[in-house]
């Protein structure tokens, strides 16, 4: 039996299991899809399999934090797992009045962000969204910090 992965994709935890789901041989490969069966083991899906995963995340949060202004909402559109939320969050001063809103179409990806950013450490306000995205947001984005 595989141990508890107890390792952290930055300031996020790395929920689920280990991903096996190409691991066997298979007669017909079907579709790729968000369900399910990639939401149990996608941290470490993409902790494994995307070359850098880890420095991107960081360069993503370090990059995210300059335009989150007080009062401003930071939005992850396909937030997957909530990740990224937890990373970005982590750059900001927890003095900045910012709102984090993740959306997904996946619900299953959408409770485990819900699990890891209902933790109590993440301590920030944000809103978890069922939603297909169809296009890019167009309100006025905020400002770069000098
Ligand atoms: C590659 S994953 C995102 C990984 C994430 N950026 C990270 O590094 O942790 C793509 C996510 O976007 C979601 N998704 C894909 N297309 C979507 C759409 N049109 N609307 C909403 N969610 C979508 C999927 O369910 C999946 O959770």
């Amino acid at each position: 039996m595989d141990k508890p992965d107890t390792t952290s994709l930055g300031a996020a935890p790395k929920v689920g299991g280990r991903d096996k789901l190409f691991g066997e041989r298979r007669e017909r490969i079907d579709d790729f899809d968000f369900g399910a069966g990639t939401a149990g083991v996608f941290d470490d899906m993409l902790d494994r399999s995307v070359p850098y995963y880890r420095e991107i995340q960081r360069m993503t949060a370090e990059l995210s934090a300059d335009y989150a202004a007080d009062g401003t909402s930071v939005y992850d559109l396909g937030c997957s797992t909530g990740t990224t939320i937890l990373n970005i969050a982590a750059q900001i001063p927890p003095t900045t009045d910012v709102r984090f809103i993740g959306l997904d179409y996946s619900p299953e990806m959408l409770e485990i962000a819900a699990k890891k950013l209902g933790s109590t450490s993440f301590g920030r306000p944000f809103e978890l969204r069922h939603a297909v995205s169809t296009g890019c947001a167009s309100s006025r984005p905020s400002p770069a910090r000098g």
